[in-house]
């Protein structure tokens, strides 16, 4: 963009994320220029240093001890304040976001084995079967909402399975997790207030875990569900808020980003149809195409830490109880560490993107939400003759997960016989 200086950027305000999409244009003028950037404005809370560089954000993510986690009442992410809509400063949940070492770990380590990669590939055959069952229901359509009906579908079920949450509650779920994570966005309000969407969405999900922990509590089965109400930390059995805070996370977390990737890769697909020809044409590379589209994708937009202490990152001086906002989109588009960063290039390799973060915090979903998505891309290969838009996309008001709503779309899946 012409004539964009860094005292006139904004990379916060979450109209900007619904108009054009990520900001990417401010935040290579920001690696270029001031890649540990101290970003205060009028109405953003809490200002803080922008962190947009790969080595940067590798460097304070494998650091916990210096840059903590922010604590369960201040923000997971930096944004815009509104005078008109005030923000809860109560603690919404606990979660393994807002631990650090110690604790963090011993809270990890509740459900850690349960996403390792050898768990999670014993529900490959399930993922498949999921999988092909949501792209039957566009069988026989030639136009569909690619979100709703068939991104979305799948991370849905796939969670709601893993926590044993009947098929006729899985909607809820999805609500309610839309409602948590874009509470800004006016499809997803109930009332005018941010804040009270927040607290009700908040209220609705602690309400049906406390049936499921109930339940669980009677007749212990082999999912989630049961391993959370059951769970112990450090020999003692986990507090409520804790408990409750844990199964929201992996809801929310399952639902909100692995959906992103799917949609965000099929449009990036059709954008760039000589990659679609190509993955087409050689299954054997739906790993690296995997990685390409997390990579191109990013769902998550940032998160936050605080400084334990006063350091320097990157020469500038870092005041204890500063914030930082690590922009995972803008280390992935890094020049120093991708070549041509803004080719789609699905058969890049080594592909170091960081759409998962990496260190202490390093997404728990990971091996999960690659799976899903290595199966979804093999089985659209497989059974998509052909996509292409109907209508603009329209994206999530919001700057901490980078979503897209709605994707009209006119596409031909075949039977899945036909596919084999
Ligand atoms: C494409 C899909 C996904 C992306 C891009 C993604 C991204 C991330 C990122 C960037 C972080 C934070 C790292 C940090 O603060 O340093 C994170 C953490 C986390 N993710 Fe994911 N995630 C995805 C899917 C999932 C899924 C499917 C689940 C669960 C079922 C999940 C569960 C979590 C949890 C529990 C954490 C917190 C880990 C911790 O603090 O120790 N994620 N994820």
């Amino acid at each position: 963009m012409a004539g964009m200086t860094l005292n006139s950027i904004d990379i916060v305000d979450p109209d900007l994320f619904v108009q054009r999409g990520y900001p990417h244009e401010e935040w290579a003028l920001l690696r270029r220029e001031a890649p540990v950037y101290w970003y205060q404005r009028e109405n953003i809370h809490p200002p803080f240093w922008a962190i947009t560089k790969h080595a940067d954000l590798l460097e304070v993510s494998r650091r916990p001890d210096l840059f903590n986690s922010v604590p369960p009442d201040r923000p997971l992410f930096v944004f815009k304040k509104n005078p008109d809509q005030p923000r809860s400063e109560e603690p919404v949940f606990h979660t393994l976001l807002t631990m650090n070492p110690p604790q963090h770990g011993a809270y990890r380590a509740v459900v850690n084995k349960r996403f390792t990669p050898h768990a999670i590939g014993k529900l490959r055959e399930q993922i498949e079967e999921v999988t092909a069952a949501v792209l039957d229901e566009v069988v026989d359509r030639s136009e569909c909402d690619f979100v709703t009906e068939v991104a979305a579908r799948l991370p849905l079920a796939v969670i709601s399975e893993m926590f044993g949450i009947p098929r006729q509650d899985w909607d809820r779920m999805f609500r309610l997790s839309n409602e948590m994570i874009a509470a800004e966005d006016e499809e997803f309000h109930r009332t005018e207030s941010i804040k009270e969407n927040v607290e009700r969405a908040r209220l609705d999900f602690f309400e049906y875990f406390s049936g499921l922990i109930a339940d669980r509590q009677k007749t212990p089965r082999d999912d989630l569900s049961t391993a959370l109400t059951h769970a112990q930390v450090n020999g003692q059995p986990m507090p409520l808020f804790e408990q409750l805070s844990y199964f929201a996370l992996l809801i929310i977390a399952g639902n909100e980003t692995t959906r992103n990737a799917i949609s965000g890769g099929l449009y990036a697909l059709m954008q760039h149809p000589e990659q679609w020809q190509r993955l087409r044409g050689d299954l054997g590379l739906i790993p690296t195409a995997t990685e390409e589209i997390l990579r191109w994708v990013s769902p998550v937009v940032q998160f936050t830490r605080i400084a334990s202490r006063d350091t320097v990152l990157r020469g500038q001086q870092i005041h204890a109880g500063d914030f930082l906002a690590l922009f995972y989109p803008s280390a992935n588009r890094d020049e120093e560490v991708f070549a041509e960063p803004f080719r789609f290039d699905i058969t890049r390799n080594p592909n170091p993107q960081l759409a998962f973060g990496i260190g202490e915090h390093y997404c728990l979903g990971a091996n999960l939400a690659r799976l899903e998505l290595q199966i979804m891309f093999r089985q659209l290969m497989e059974r998509l003759d052909y996509a292409e838009m109907t209508g603009p996309i329209q994206r999530m008001r919001s700057n901490f997960v980078g979503g897209i709503k709605h994707m009209p779309v006119r596409l031909r899946i075949r039977p899945r016989r036909a596919a084999a």
